[in-house]
């Protein structure tokens, strides 16, 4: 028997910090685009497998926790719920959600760094660093506050000033004080492990340059490896939320020593519990590994990780699809700003399918920001996705509906060959492989743009041809017609279900189907057949108003305002 050689890919997403909740940043960026990439592999019928976590460890999580008067463990655990639940709402469709803080992780990270130092890629130094006698730890530069060496702003963190923008050195800003307790710091010795970045320069270099990644993002890159990269300190000293490093006295992985390596935890975690061999997705030559982030994070993903792997013995990432910021009416989203928009909050109120097709289709596939506008989301949502797209198919269900008993029409022999239902068939036919053909090089937006062409030609197609006024003149005509525009519809629910999986599978249902509509393959319409029974038509999603879309602009335009005055 010839055996099915099928692609393997394992898809990631960056793991979000476990001491916050989700929001557009992150969804645009990453989560959101994975997910679209991840049910087309699926609905494609690759082994795809679709990976993500909890980033769980560190020092902003360990106080943070430590303020809400939560153990670490309970506090990361909380926040992973919520987060999942989050996805989930949202459709983000993980084969596994796991933790950083796991023995999967401790495990792998431990046996990580046996491998590096044994490839003597691990060296000690010992290193001066901002200590509070008071609490007893050495405090990270957000942690530390005071007077900015440059400009002698005040209250500024220990690495960079807001005001002025300059960067300065550990021990350089003045009146340092400790932001945890408020007093003043000292300075003190510590013996640490560091990575041997700097030694992979040069083969960082020619693998990047071998690989289909973002030129703008290599090209940024290049300028630092070029400079000389700096060997990367991987310790912190104890009292820290972490994975002890094995053979040393109280000191422990840096978090992003081991956050990236709960993508292969996590896998491990999924692969145990579903009987799969772990190693084909992480050590197997074919599987091809996609890691989606944002900006921030491109040196981790593209310099230190891939290191990583190769000295441990893993697979290289294969593609790393970078997203840029999410602003919102033009502006960078922070709290502090006041235009925040958590998801939890948006989806109590507005269906998970908007906001998807509203990022599918602004988002451009590169660093670039996507920005968020009430007006724009608005204008997206009542003229493309519930005008042109949903209006569609409840155009055509309600017409087979009241038309034909609900049954899709059979068409008379030779009804089907005249130009005007070729000429759709073939767009019919043409559709699915329009869509991958942009799916397979992660060009999301250009997918949902060729899936929206298509809806175009659906839109056309009906309206031309006029099914209502054809029942009353030429009925046969009429039944062929609506034949075709309904495996249109049948193939718009199975599509679009990258983008929109909600609004897909109640259409899906809606045409008579039972059974979950991502089991369906993607080139595949041959369930479709003329005399199906279809169910009874229901509006799925309906515009939005324009004074609900003013007055949420207005909210947002004064939060920013109350909180600049
Ligand atoms: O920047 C962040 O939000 C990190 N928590 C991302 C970690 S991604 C990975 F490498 F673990
Ligand atoms: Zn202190």
């Amino acid at each position: 028997m010839i055996p099915i050689v099928t692609r393997r890919i394992l898809i990631t997403s960056a793991l979000p910090y476990a001491n916050g909740d989700i929001h557009f940043g992150h969804i645009m960026s990453t989560y959101l685009p994975a997910d679209v990439y991840s049910r087309y592999c699926k609905l494609a019928g690759y082994d795809a497998l679709y990976i993500c976590a909890s980033d769980e460890h560190g020092t902003p999580i360990e106080l943070a926790a430590q303020k809400a008067g939560k153990d670490a463990a309970t506090f990361v655990n909380e926040f992973h719920d919520r987060q999942a639940a989050d996805f989930a709402a949202l459709g983000i469709r993980f084969d596994e959600y796991y933790h950083t803080n796991s023995d999967e992780n401790t495990k792998v990270a431990q046996e990580f760094f046996a491998e590096h130092k044994k490839k003597g890629d691990i060296y000690e130094k010992e290193v001066e660093q901002t200590f509070c006698e008071k609490d007893g730890r050495f405090l990270p530069d957000r942690f530390l506050r005071g007077t900015c060496p440059f400009c002698s702003a005040e209250d500024q963190y220990g690495d960079s000033c807001e005001k002025c923008g300059k960067t300065y050195g550990a021990g350089e800003l003045l009146n340092p004080r400790c932001a945890v307790c408020g007093g003043t710091p000292i300075r003190k010795k510590s013996r640490h492990l560091f990575f041997s970045l700097s030694k992979y320069s040069q083969w960082l270099e020619k693998y990047q340059s071998e690989q289909p990644f973002p030129r703008e993002v290599v090209n940024y890159l290049g300028k630092w490896i070029s400079e000389g990269l700096a060997d990367w300190d991987i310790t912190r000293d104890g009292p820290y939320f972490g994975i002890p490093i094995p053979g040393e006295e109280n000191k422990f992985f840096y978090v992003w020593y081991d956050a990236p390596i709960g993508y292969i935890s996590s896998t491990l975690h999924y692969c145990n519990a579903h009987g799969k061999n772990f190693e084909d997705y992480w050590k197997g030559t074919d599987a091809e590994l996609v890691h989606f982030i944002g900006k921030d994070i491109v040196y981790f993903h593209f310099l230190f990780w891939p290191a990583m792997l190769k000295e441990a013995g893993y697979s290289l990432p294969h593609r790393i699809p970078v997203r840029g910021h999410a602003t919102i009416q033009g502006e960078k989203m922070s709290k502090s700003r006041g235009n925040f928009i958590g998801l939890s909050e948006f989806l109590a109120k507005y269906p998970a399918d908007y906001l998807r097709f509203y990022y599918n289709s602004v988002t451009p596939n590169n660093s670039s920001d996507a920005d968020f506008s009430w007006e724009e989301f608005g204008a997206k949502t009542n003229s493309e996705l519930v005008g042109a797209l949903c209006n569609y198919c409840y155009r055509v269900l309600s017409f087979t509906s009241s038309q034909f008993e609900g049954q899709v029409p059979v068409p008379a022999p030779g009804l089907l060959d005249s130009k005007l239902e070729k000429e759709f068939s073939a767009k019919i036919d043409a559709m699915p492989s329009a869509i991958a053909d942009q799916l397979e090089q992660v060009e999301i937006k250009a997918g949902l743009e060729a899936g929206m062409a298509f809806v175009n030609d659906c839109n056309r197609y009906f309206n031309d041809r006029a099914p209502w006024k054809l029942a009353k003149e030429r009925p046969e005509e009429a039944k062929a017609v609506m034949f075709l525009a309904a495996k249109a519809a049948y193939a718009i629910s199975i599509h679009f279900q990258p983008f929109i999986p909600f609004y897909c599978q109640k259409i899906y249902s809606q045409l008579g189907f039972e059974g979950d509509v991502s089991a369906v393959r993607w080139a595949d319409l041959s369930a479709f057949a003329p005399g199906r029974k279809l169910a009874k038509p229901e509006i799925v999603y309906r515009p939005l108003e324009k004074e609900v879309l003013a007055a949420e602009a207005a909210k947002l335009a004064a939060a920013c305002k109350k909180i600049i005055v």
